[in-house]
């Protein structure tokens, strides 16, 4: 296992982000990949003032084919929850970041059979109103086989077969600045599933790019705008 695969986070590092406390990293590991700034599709930093709330956002992280969600919740995130991989593996998700712990990140391969965001279609993003599926809303639904996740826990399964939560992109948010930046995974992640799966399709839209890591800046697209179509449910 290389070095950087699994670290043990640092009490520096987890200042200003949704990165876990000292004593919590005695118990849990995060991935740490290359830090990302989060841009707009102009290339300028995103700022967390200028999230809408309840509006699903898409960018690609911590592969350039691997797409995350990014949501500013309509309230704080702030509670924390003790989460599981269908491995078995428990660890603590510590909240929303931003200024009210309402931003959250998560990757949006359902972790139930993969379905992710394309440029065609979108099955699974996050919902703020009501649906059958979503119930009264403000959920991740993945409209294959009706999983449903839950942004405020985080991604926690509340409804449907997904045997994990969506794994976690840890978010480091700049309180002077106001910038937001992608700086690893922590949960169950899917992405070698991800590419066993999609390899062939990924290598004809994306060629040798689709598994080449995001370095410096990640580009935050609106879901309506990433996706063409999004599945109802
Ligand atoms: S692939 Fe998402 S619920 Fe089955």
């Amino acid at each position: 296992m290389e070095r950087r695969d699994f670290v043990k986070l640092c009490a520096a590092s987890c200042a200003a982000t949704t990165l876990p406390t000292p004593a919590q990293a005695q118990a849990l590991k995060a991935r740490l990949y290359g830090k990302a700034r989060l841009v707009d599709e102009r290339g300028d930093p995103l700022r967390a003032a200028a999230l809408k709330p309840g509006v699903n956002y898409v960018f690609e992280y911590p592969f350039a084919a691997t797409p995350c969600f990014l949501i500013k919740l309509p309230k704080p995130a702030g509670s924390g929850a003790d989460l599981r991989t269908e491995g078995g593996q428990a660890y603590r998700w510590e909240g929303g970041a931003g200024p009210e712990k309402s931003i959250v990140a998560y990757s949006a391969i359902c972790a139930h059979k993969l379905t992710y965001p394309t440029r065609q279609v979108s099955f699974i993003g996050y919902r703020n109103a009501p649906s059958p599926v979503a119930g009264n809303g403000q959920v991740i639904t993945c409209c294959s086989d009706r999983s449903v996740y839950d942004p405020y826990a985080g991604a926690r399964v509340v409804a449907g077969p997904a045997p994990q939560p969506l794994a976690t992109i840890l978010l480091e948010h700049d309180a002077k600045t106001d910038e937001l930046f992608a700086a690893g995974t922590f949960g169950g992640e899917m992405f070698d599933k991800f590419f066993e799966k999609f390899g062939f399709r990924l290598q004809l839209e994306m060629g040798d790019r689709a598994r080449s890591a995001v370095r410096d800046r990640a580009v935050v697209r609106e879901l309506a705008a990433y996706s063409s179509q999004w599945a109802q449910c």
